[in-house]
C-alpha cells in the first residue's frame, strides 16, 4: 500500500531494530537490540511507543531472551527467562497489549520442545503480522463511519510508528483520506510531542497533507466546524468501555460532546483489559518532572516541581464508537463492550 511506508520495529537475524523515536524527525536511525533486557529499556526509555508496538517488541523481547537462556544452559532456559519476561513486564505500566503480548508469549514457551527460538519467532512475528491486518481491517471499519465528513483531528501517534504498521486512529485517517477526507488535523500532544515529531513527520513520508495544532487550539478548532471526527487510540480499554489514551484526550472528548463533534476510539481487542471493570483501576504512568521542566525552568528548585501523567482516562458515556478489528461498538458500555469478548 503506497501511503504506509513507516515501519517502527524489524526483525533482524542480529536482534530487534528499532527506530528510535526520540530523535524524530531530524534524525531516522535504527537500533538493534540482542537482549530482553535491551528490548525492555528501548520501551522504557521510549525509543519505541505506542502500545502495540510495545506489545509486538516485548514478544521479539522474548524470543531475544529465550536465545540467550538456551544458550547458557538447555536444561533450564525455562526457569531463567522468568526474570526477563519480568523485567520486560516493567518496562511501562499502562499500555496493556504489553502484559497481553507477554502472556501469549508465556503460553507458546508451554508449547516449546527443543530450540525454543524457532516457535517463539514464529509467534512473535504472528503477533506483528495480526497487528497489521486489524489496523487494515480498523481503517476500513472506522473511515466507514467518515463519509461524508470533510475533517477529522488526532491526538498523539497511532501511526505505523506506534504499532505493526498502519496504525489504529491513524489507519482510519489513512483510509478516510483515500475516500476523500481531506481536512486532517494533529494535535502537538504535549509534553513529548508524539503528534508534532512524529504524526506529522509519517504522514509527510506518506505524501498525506495534515495541519499540526497546538493542543490548546482543538476546542477552537471544534469551534470552527472544520471537523465532524475526532479519533484516537487507546493504551487501556476497561470491560465497560472506559479507555487510557495519551494524556489530553479525556479534553478532548469532554470539548467534542459540548461541539457536537463525534469521537473514535480505534484500538485491537489485544488493548482492552477484560480483567479491569471500569477506568477507575487503571494505573497511569507518571514519567520525570525534567520531561515537562527541563526546556524552560531547568535549574534545580526548591519551590517549583512539575506533575507529569502521561494518559488520562476518558469515561465511556464520552465515546460514541470503539473500533476494533472484531467491529463497532457504539454507546459503549458493559453490555455493549460484551459483542467483542463473544466475537473473540
Ligand atoms: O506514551 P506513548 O507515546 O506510548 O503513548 C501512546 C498513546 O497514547 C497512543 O495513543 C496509544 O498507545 C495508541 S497507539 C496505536
Amino acid at each position: 500500500m503506497s501511503n504506509d511506508t513507516v515501519r517502527a520495529l524489524q526483525w533482524s537475524e542480529r536482534g530487534l531494530r528499532v527506530l528510535d523515536q526520540r530523535r524524530l524527525p531530524s534524525v531516522v536511525e535504527y537500533e538493534t537490540f540482542d537482549s530482553a533486557q535491551g528490548v525492555a529499556e528501548a520501551i522504557f526509555s521510549m525509543r519505541v511507543r505506542g502500545a502495540p508496538a510495545i506489545g509486538i517488541a516485548a514478544a521479539y523481547g522474548v524470543v531475544l531472551a529465550a536465545r540467550q537462556r538456551y544458550r547458557e544452559n538447555p536444561d533450564n532456559w525455562r526457569e531463567a527467562i522468568e526474570a526477563d519476561l519480568a523485567k520486560l513486564a516493567s518496562s511501562r505500566p499502562t499500555a496493556v497489549n504489553l502484559f497481553w503480548a507477554l502472556d501469549r508469549m508465556r503460553s507458546e514457551i508451554g508449547a516449546v520442545e527443543g530450540d525454543p527460538e524457532p516457535h517463539l519467532l514464529q509467534a512473535a512475528r504472528t503477533i506483528h503480522d495480526q497487528d497489521i491486518a486489524a489496523n487494515r481491517t480498523m481503517g476500513d471499519l472506522g473511515a466507514s463511519l467518515l463519509v461524508g465528513a470533510s475533517g477529522v483531528l488526532t491526538h498523539c501517534n497511532t501511526g505505523s510508528l506506534a504499532t505493526g504498521g498502519y496504525g489504529t486512529a491513524l489507519g482510519v485517517v489513512r483510509s478516510a483520506y483515500r475516500q476523500g477526507v481531506t481536512n486532517i488535523f494533529a494535535t502537538e500532544t504535549r509534553p513529548w510531542l508524539q503528534g508534532a515529531r512524529l504524526t506529522v513527520w509519517e504522514l509527510e513520508q506518506d505524501g498525506i497533507p495534515a495541519t499540526l495544532i497546538a493542543d490548546s487550539a482543538a476546542a477552537y478548532l471544534m469551534k470552527s466546524d472544520a471537523i465532524q471526527w475526532i479519533a484516537v487510540g487507546a493504551d487501556r480499554i476497561a470491560a465497560n468501555g472506559d479507555t487510557a489514551n495519551k494524556i489530553g484526550t479525556y479534553a478532548l472528548a469532554v470539548a467534542a460532546r459540548h461541539h457536537g463533534v463525534k469521537f473514535m476510539v480505534v484500538a485491537p481487542t489485544s488493548t482492552i483489559d477484560w480483567r479491569t471493570e471500569s477506568g477507575e483501576s487503571i494505573r497511569i504512568e507518571e514519567r520525570a518532572q525534567s520531561e515537562l521542566l527541563n526546556e524552560y525552568f531547568a535549574r534545580p528548585s526548591s519551590v517549583i516541581k512539575a506533575w507529569n501523567p502521561v494518559f488520562d482516562v476518558t469515561p465511556a458515556e464520552l465515546i460514541d464508537c470503539i473500533v476494533t478489528e472484531r467491529g463497532i461498538v457504539r454507546n459503549p458500555n458493559r453490555q455493549a463492550m460484551k459483542v467483542l469478548a463473544d466475537a473473540g
